[in-house]
């Protein structure tokens, strides 16, 4: 499959791509995960992204674009097709996109828009607890690790993101209004846009995925 994942902070992006990439044995590529990566690294990128990431901000677009093309041409796993979480976040990286897929005549075939109120996602993103290693997500109400803040399958620490409080959580969704609601315009005139409504529990929101491949088949 070739999809693109859409949603504000906390819509489930990161907890529904895993089990696309499982039934379609694709890759996952989210770029929120790659920047994480470059901090943890201590890179001078990561430096600077970690700046812009913890006051909610967007990271250069050339940065991310460049991210996505290196992994779309080299990660093996993108050769059964690929789901991109948290990118294109601008109309320049949605453009860009299209550029690079047309190049390699493998347009898009699903722009998926997780449809949730703001007032939802204050209570998931404090709640969220992350495995870096993994980029695997939790809840600590609404979807518990097995054992306390330790990741289910390599027990290692699970850990809170430093972007995930009120405050910054406030940011993140002003510039998703202002920057990422126009790309969701932009796919909306292709056809191969669909919306799922994302305050459904995590179960029916896979339900409602499944519908989406289903439709076209
Ligand atoms: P990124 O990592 O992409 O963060 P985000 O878009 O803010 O999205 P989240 O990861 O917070 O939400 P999610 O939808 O994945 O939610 P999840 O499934 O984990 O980006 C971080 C930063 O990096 C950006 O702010 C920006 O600075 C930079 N960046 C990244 N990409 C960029 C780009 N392309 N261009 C420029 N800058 C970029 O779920 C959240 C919580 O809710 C979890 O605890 C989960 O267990 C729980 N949950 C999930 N689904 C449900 C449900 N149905 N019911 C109840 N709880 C649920
Ligand atoms: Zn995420």
């Amino acid at each position: 499959v070739r999809m693109i994942l859409m949603g504000p902070p906390g819509a489930g992006k990161g907890t529904q791509a895993p089990k696309i990439k499982e039934k379609f044995s694709c890759c996952h590529l989210a770029t929120g995960d790659m920047l994480r990566s470059q901090i943890a690294k201590k890179t001078s990128l990561g430096k600077e992204a970690k700046k812009i990431m913890d006051a909610g901000g967007l990271v250069s677009d050339d940065i991310v674009i460049g991210m996505i093309k290196a992994e779309l041409e080299t990660n093996k796993e993108c050769k059964g097709g690929f789901i991109l979480d948290g990118f294109p976040r601008t109309i320049p990286q949605a453009e860009a996109l299209d550029k690079m897929l047309a190049e390699k005549k493998s347009p898009l075939q699903h722009a998926v828009e997780l449809q949730i109120d703001d007032a939802l996602l204050v209570a998931r993103i404090t709640g969220r607890l992350v495995h870096p290693a993994s980029g695997r997500s939790y809840h600590s109400t609404f979807n518990p690790p097995k054992s306390y803040m330790k990741d289910d399958i390599t027990g290692e620490a699970l850990v809170q993101r430093s972007d995930d409080n009120a405050e910054a959580l406030k940011k993140r969704l002003t510039t998703y209004h202002a920057q990422t609601a126009p790309v969701v315009g932009y796919y909306k005139n292709t056809g191969i846009w669909k919306a799922i409504d994302a305050s459904q529990e995590p179960g029916q929101v896979w339900k409602s995925l499944l519908n989406v491949f289903d439709a076209d088949n």
